[in-house]
């Protein structure tokens, strides 16, 4: 694997299979500069193209998941900086993943922490996370899928809360609200998350990404055209041999033993 400055990768789960990778800029609360961001998106592509990896976490550390993008770094940006440079831009890269994402959120995850976490396709939480977008505090908005995402995962009155007060949430609230799938004591975190990543590493990764792309597809078009979306995706898994050998495997009673093919 490359080697970084801000971020720190391994393979865990008892198979090898897990990519893991660690926010490691403590100094800075995980704070996500220009740096970071394209490190973590150059570790994702890696554990995309890594046959042995299944599934991938993505966590921080406990004071902080991230607290948001670089605000020292934006601060004297200017609307044609921006427009020149395309800020935040390179956030939506993680989108690119074939494989399943989780987020396990220790702390704080405010602004484009937060919005991190959203890009991610399970969200764990530990106990004495917290979730937010402050931008609204400091004269901005957010601007890599805040505002977009959080009214798509928990509807118009909480994403308009969140958003426009800038106050915090705690893992209980974000988890009722179904930001987050599940809340763990914060020292148990990242072992479930990777457990749960393990879990899915034990499918094909064939049908995995395949599956993977038909929920996506749920945030992206209308119920008819994603319906349509599903039932071809659900056909073409029968074109595979990983739909064969697991349908094989549970009428001979026995465990399947997927190819990827
Ligand atoms: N950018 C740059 N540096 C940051 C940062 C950020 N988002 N968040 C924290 N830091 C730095 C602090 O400046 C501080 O550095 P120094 O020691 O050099 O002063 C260090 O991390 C530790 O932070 P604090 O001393 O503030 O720690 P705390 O425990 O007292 O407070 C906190 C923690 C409540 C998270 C507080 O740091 C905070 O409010 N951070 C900013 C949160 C925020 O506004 N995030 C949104 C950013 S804008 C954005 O994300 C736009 C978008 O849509 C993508």
């Amino acid at each position: 694997a490359p080697s970084f400055e801000f971020i720190l990768t391994e393979k865990k789960g008892e198979k090898g299979n897990v990519g893991l990778i660690t926010l490691n800029r403590p100094k800075a609360l995980n704070a996500l500069c220009d740096k970071l961001v394209s490190e973590l998106s150059q570790a994702v592509d890696h554990f995309d193209n890594d046959d042995s990896v299944g599934a991938l976490v993505i966590t921080g550390s406990e004071k902080a998941f991230a607290a948001g993008a670089d605000i020292k770094e934006m601060q004297c940006q200017t609307f044609s900086s921006n427009v020149k440079k395309g800020l935040l831009k390179d956030f939506e890269k993680i989108r690119e993943c074939k494989k399943p994402i989780i987020a396990a959120v220790n702390g704080f995850a405010l602004g484009g922490g937060n919005e991190l976490a959203m890009l991610c396709d399970i969200i764990y939480a530990g106990d004495k996370a917290k979730f937010g977008q402050p931008e609204i505090n400091i004269g901005t908005i957010p601007g890599a899928g805040g505002t977009q995402r959080i009214a798509r995962s928990c509807g118009k009155s909480k994403a308009m809360e969140i958003c426009l007060t800038g106050s915090p949430i705690n893992a209980q609230e974000a988890e009722s609200m179904g930001l987050v799938s599940k809340v763990f004591p914060a020292d148990k975190l990242v072992e479930e998350a990777i457990k749960t990543a393990e879990k899915i590493s034990s499918h094909s990764p064939l049908i995995v990404a395949l599956c993977k792309e038909s929920v996506n597809t749920a945030f992206e078009t209308t119920l008819t055209e994603g319906l349509r979306y599903e039932k071809k995706i659900f056909y073409a898994t029968f074109a595979t041999e990983d739909q064969k050998e697991g349908m094989g495997a549970f009428v001979e009673k026995r465990k399947p033993s997927f190819k990827n093919n």
